[in-house]
């Protein structure tokens, strides 16, 4: 018999458990964050609290599904309980927007999404300092405090505004940056809020157009993700692509073609 709750019920556990999760990185944060250590580049940061909210979200998982798998912006993939393979997969991002939260800039969240059979299926994104909070089950719809989410109807890219992220490497942040200085005069404007989960979201209300970026894992994109999808955002790769670590685009059906032919012709995908 197949014991995998439908999305709603993971829904509810992912928000109890990013619940918890962001008043422990509040409360953190309150007390005063340092660097505890750097990971692929120094401006890539690590603090305790991104460590203990992981811990916090694993273990909470774990109590609640101990068989799934887990896997963690920073601790990677935790082991699940049993031999089986597991049908679940939680994705945690358990700060995202490490610098903004570092610097006390409230642009930052928790993201946690449950994945079934390799399918995003339920995912919520938590502003640690506000309390915002978004959520999106496949195929029932994105929604923050009740109200469906519905995404922008702009249907001109230069009338768009844009939302855009850049990696650690600072090779690939030249590259970044001169894909954006080509790209900002046929625009709106470019905005760089910093957390690319939360970011994901903002478009998915519509209070952005767009949003691209290259250099997403997993946990970056996995909850914002579906939180786009359901409110109406095409999300895709460059050339055909999934999204993914080379490039995520999400835009209203009639921005995806403009936005992803411009960022193709500028090899946004490309550089280190
Ligand atoms: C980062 C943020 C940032 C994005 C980077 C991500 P982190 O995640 O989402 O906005 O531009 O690509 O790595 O390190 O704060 O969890």
């Amino acid at each position: 018999m197949d014991s995998t709750p439908p999305p709603r019920e993971l829904l509810e556990m992912a928000i109890d458990v990013a619940r918890d999760a962001a008043a422990t990185a509040h409360r953190m944060r309150a007390e005063g964050v340092s660097v505890a250590a750097t990971k692929s580049t120094v401006t890539d940061v690590v603090t305790a609290a991104d460590r203990a909210v992981e811990r916090q979200i694993t273990d909470a998982l774990r109590r609640l599904r101990p068989g799934d798998a887990v896997l963690g912006e920073e601790y990677g993939a935790a082991e699940h309980g049993t031999d089986a393979p597991a049908r679940v997969r939680w994705i945690v991002d358990p700060i995202d927007g490490t610098v903004n939260y570092l610097y006390g800039l409230p642009h930052c969240g928790v993201s946690i999404a449950a994945e079934v059979d390799g399918e995003v299926v339920a995912g919520v994104v938590r502003n640690i300092h506000t309390g915002e909070e978004w959520t999106a089950t496949l195929g029932g719809g994105a929604w923050r405090d009740g109200r469906r989410l519905r995404c922008s109807t702009e249907t001109d890219l230069g009338q768009a505004l844009v939302i855009t992220g850049f990696g650690y490497h600072p090779g690939r942040r030249a590259h970044q940056a001169r894909v954006v200085a080509e790209l900002i005069p046929q625009v709106r404007d470019i905005r760089r809020l910093g957390a690319a989960a939360v970011d994901l979201c903002v478009v998915a209300e519509g209070r952005a157009d767009a949003y691209y970026e290259k250099g997403l894992a997993a946990w970056d994109q996995a909850a914002g993700g579906l939180v786009a999808a359901e409110a109406g955002l095409v999300i895709g790769g460059l050339k055909g692509l999934a999204p993914g670590p080379d490039m995520v685009i999400a835009a209203p059906l009639a921005l995806f073609g403009p936005l992803h032919d411009r960022l193709a012709e500028l090899d946004a995908s490309g550089g280190p």
